[in-house]
């Protein structure tokens, strides 16, 4: 059995061996950071599918900022919490105080954050917020949110400029979490747009990089119409056939494992070029060999296994936490021939009422495990997904 590493790395945000087509994505990343370093501040939208590589996206991002110079200021972990405005503002600021902290700290003792493995280490891990921390800002319930941030922005502004940095980037991950919610008369989404909006027409060297599941450009839509105009759009979708073969290529060129081109081939269709998927197969077939020169012939014989694997570890963990009539919205979706199903044909095939099934739906696509390609038009984002739900409602 060949004794090298196996580079493959599934996982929720775990760096792959080899960032594989995002070359697009990060070219236009750089124009927006060389304009903010003379003088123009643009916004980037990150959207796509769970599991199609927008957080490691964002962390070759955060690298970039630190090359050019430019203060990162990272989140990956927002969530419903950050809906209510005293949590989103404390955070914000938290964050933002807490990176203007370590970089000082660093530049005192001489240092520089060069890595994003250096960022990310736990003396620092406040910056992303992996380690909880006590609050000690206080929201003024007088003035408005918006102001307070605009106001909070500014001010820091004076003093980053001080310190020297061409700009501040904000990458903030799962934002798709946070959401105006008109029951509680939180506006946080609309205000903290507003205040983006405002501190960039005051000349603040602020660039706002919002990442999350596609109903995120839905939510800053809804939030502020004219929002639209603020951000460029990034669609992470999964990986066309060349840059799925050098994903799965261009890690095995540092090890003794060598896969046929029918293998890798078969590899991309079974996974549909999902790029978690990508990792998944080839971390098993890679496990699972005593040899390293590797067949088609030798998958097909693990590929069955493969796949039950992937059930356990990756599908049935999501089923889990599903309610009932939420599970029994995806049987009758993934039960329909048709790749795009509609909501009127989804609540004919099941007896779930109107408001009921329509809940069902908006929670089901939070999780990530069904997409609104169209008002009432929803298909299955992950390949694989329906054909283990058939399985699974045969069982
Ligand atoms: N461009 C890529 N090339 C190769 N592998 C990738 C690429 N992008 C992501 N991956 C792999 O896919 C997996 C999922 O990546 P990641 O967690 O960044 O996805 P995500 O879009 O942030 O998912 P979620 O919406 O669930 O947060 C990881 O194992 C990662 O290593
Ligand atoms: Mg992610």
């Amino acid at each position: 059995m060949p004794n090298h590493f196996n580079p493959f790395n599934p996982g929720a945000g775990r760096d792959p061996p080899y960032l594989a087509g995002r070359e697009e994505e990060i070219d236009r990343f750089s124009l927006v950071l060389r304009d903010l370093g003379t003088g123009r501040a643009e916004n980037v939208l990150i959207h796509g599918p769970r599991g199609t590589g927008k957080t490691v996206l964002l962390h070759k991002l955060v690298q970039l900022c630190m090359d050019e110079d430019f203060l990162p200021v990272a989140r990956f972990q927002y969530n419903e919490k950050h809906s209510k405005p005293k949590t989103f503002f404390t955070t914000l600021q938290h964050d933002v105080d807490k990176v203007i902290e370590t970089f000082s700290k660093m530049e005192k003792a001489k240092k520089k954050i060069q890595t994003f493995a250096d960022y990310i280490k736990p003396t620092n891990v406040g910056i992303l917020g992996a380690v909880s921390y006590e609050p000690s800002y206080a929201l003024n319930t007088n003035t408005s949110l918006e102001d307070q941030i605009v106001e909070y922005l500014m001010q820091k502004w004076n003093l980053i400029q001080k310190k020297g940095y061409k700009g501040v980037v904000f990458l903030l991950d799962e934002f798709h979490m946070v959401r105006d919610t008109k029951q509680n008369d939180w506006h946080v989404l609309a205000d903290f747009i507003g205040a983006i909006n405002d501190v960039q027409s005051r000349g603040c060297m602020y660039s706002f990089i919002l990442c999350g599941l596609p109903i995120l450009p839905i939510n800053i839509k809804i939030a502020r119409s004219y929002s639209e105009r603020m951000f460029t759009s990034f669609n992470i979708t999964n990986l066309n056939h060349d840059s799925s073969r050098m994903a799965i290529t261009e890690p095995l060129k540092k090890t003794d494992w060598r896969f046929s081109d029918e293998l890798v081939d078969s590899i991309i269709r079974d996974t549909g070029g999902y790029p978690y998927f990508i990792q998944f197969f080839c971390r098993e077939i890679i496990n699972r060999m005593d040899k390293s020169d590797v067949g088609l012939g030798d998958y097909e014989r693990i590929k069955d296994m493969i796949k039950d694997n992937l059930s356990r570890d990756f599908f049935d963990r999501r089923i889990e936490t599903l309610s009932d009539g939420q599970i029994k919205a995806l049987q009758v979706m993934a039960s329909m021939p048709e790749k795009k199903v509609t909501f009127t044909s989804i609540q004919k095939s099941s007896d779930i009422t109107k408001g009921p099934l329509s809940n069902h739906l908006r929670r089901l696509e939070e999780k990530g495990l069904i997409y609104r390609a169209k008002r009432g038009i929803y298909q299955f984002p992950i390949p694989l997904f329906q054909e283990y739900l058939l399985r699974k409602n045969h069982i």
